[in-house]
């Protein structure tokens, strides 16, 4: 059954969006979304994957909002929700059954909350869901906005809204997380541990590809210049980042407008803190964008703002808050649901419904200069998690 502000049949739609909406929507464009709709006829198959820990509250303050935002821009779209995460594992030995992977192919997108349970030893379900989701879906570019809003306080001193506003455009199929591993001797004196890292001319060429044509649809919106810099350690992994450097230079020739940069991954951390204004689409390796996008969460004013989208273009991609299950918060109502939220305005995003998601994002940045949320920290917001919903959804 698919859900929109139009389409109402079998829908009951929640109380709360009901009254939001309420007076913001008159008659006359009720029935023009509905014409819209009509013609437009599509309806998004979402599939949510709420997960563990916090997970499950976030996503509810992010669908909240997406309802209200879809409802007013009369977009349809039909959820359904997937028992996926630590829980199931424990009560099933399952992580990510084949045939769950094969349903959700059949979907639009998917919307992720966290994976991550205390009781279960660390890499089970990291590498068993989500990272099986990365590479069963291909999904090459992980896209992560550094974006600091209006009233939001960043621990870097001086800078401001004009200053933190970049993506990093993290490979997400390849490095050293692609390869398991291996150990000779285990446990003995001799023990050898090889951990390698794979990166292939396709697989590098496609995501400079994607942060180039990014680059340029962004410089276009802000009426700026555009740019790329690629980070990695060419410098130390020769072979490896080599090839990187290789591809970059020979895609930026395709790229003439476009001005470029590369730096090596410790230039690029001290850059992030000192100057981040330097940046505008950073291309990047898996782990160097692992850990460089949590260094680009805390400038941007912590973990609990910091959206990300797991992306194959044109096909169906996967969509998570940077942060992950919190178990230790959970179910408390302490844990910010910004992160969330904005998650699903890249889904929207992704999915070629632009207005939906700048209605999400200017939701948030409402919210955020109400002054209401006090701090974007887990339990010091001032507000619980759900208020902090209501607060964005009254806003779209
Ligand atoms: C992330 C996480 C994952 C990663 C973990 C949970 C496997 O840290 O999405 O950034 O390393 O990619
Ligand atoms: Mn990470």
């Amino acid at each position: 059954m698919c859900v929109n502000s139009t389409n109402a049949e079998g829908f009951k739609p929640s109380k709360f969006v009901d009254s939001i909406l309420r007076g913001k929507i008159s008659a006359g464009k009720m029935k023009a979304l509905k014409e819209v709709q009509a013609v437009k006829g599509q309806c998004y198959k979402i599939a949510v994957i709420p997960g563990d820990g916090i997970g499950a509250e976030v996503v509810r303050e992010g669908l909240k909002v997406l309802e209200v935002a879809c409802r007013a821009e009369g977009v349809s779209y039909e959820t359904v929700s997937f028992d996926i995460g630590g829980e199931r594992y424990l009560r099933t030995g399952e992580t990510l059954p084949e045939s769950v992977l094969d349903e959700l192919r059949r979907f639009d997108a998917i919307y992720f909350g966290a994976i991550g349970h205390p009781d279960v030893p660390p890499g089970v379900l990291e590498r068993g869901i989500l990272l099986k989701l990365r590479f069963a879906l291909d999904l090459f570019v992980n896209l992560r906005p550094v974006k600091l809003y209006p009233g939001v306080e960043t621990p870097l001193k001086g800078k401001t809204p004009e200053d933190i506003d970049f993506v990093v455009v993290r490979e997400n199929t390849e490095d050293v997380y692609a390869l398991e591993g291996t150990s000779f001797q285990p446990n003995t004196e001799n023990e050898v541990a090889i951990q390698p890292a794979i990166y292939t001319r396709r697989g590098t060429e496609r995501v400079i590809r994607y942060a180039f044509e990014l680059a340029v649809r962004r410089a276009k919106e802000r009426g700026k210049p555009a740019k790329v810099t690629l980070v990695d350690k060419a410098n130390v992994m020769t072979v490896g980042h080599g090839l990187w450097r290789r591809v970059f230079g020979e895609v930026a020739k395709e790229y003439p407008d476009v001005e470029t940069e590369a730096l090596y991954v410790d230039a690029a951390a001290m850059e992030f803190v000192l100057h981040p204004e330097r940046f505008q689409v950073v291309v990047t390796t898996n782990l160097f964008g692992d850990i460089l996008t949590d260094l680009g969460a805390a400038i941007q004013g912590g973990i609990g703002i910091a959206p990300s989208g797991n992306i194959h273009p044109g096909k169906v991609s996967m969509f998570e808050p940077v942060h992950g299950s919190a178990p230790t918060i959970a179910g408390k109502g302490l844990a910010c649901p910004l992160a969330a939220i904005l998650t699903a305005a890249l889904m929207m995003e992704h999915l070629g419904e632009t207005k939906v998601a700048q209605r999400i994002e200017e939701a948030v940045t409402k919210a955020l200069q109400t002054g209401k949320i006090r701090s974007l920290e887990a339990g010091k917001m001032g507000l619980s998690t759900q208020e902090v919903g209501d607060l964005v959804a009254s806003f779209v």
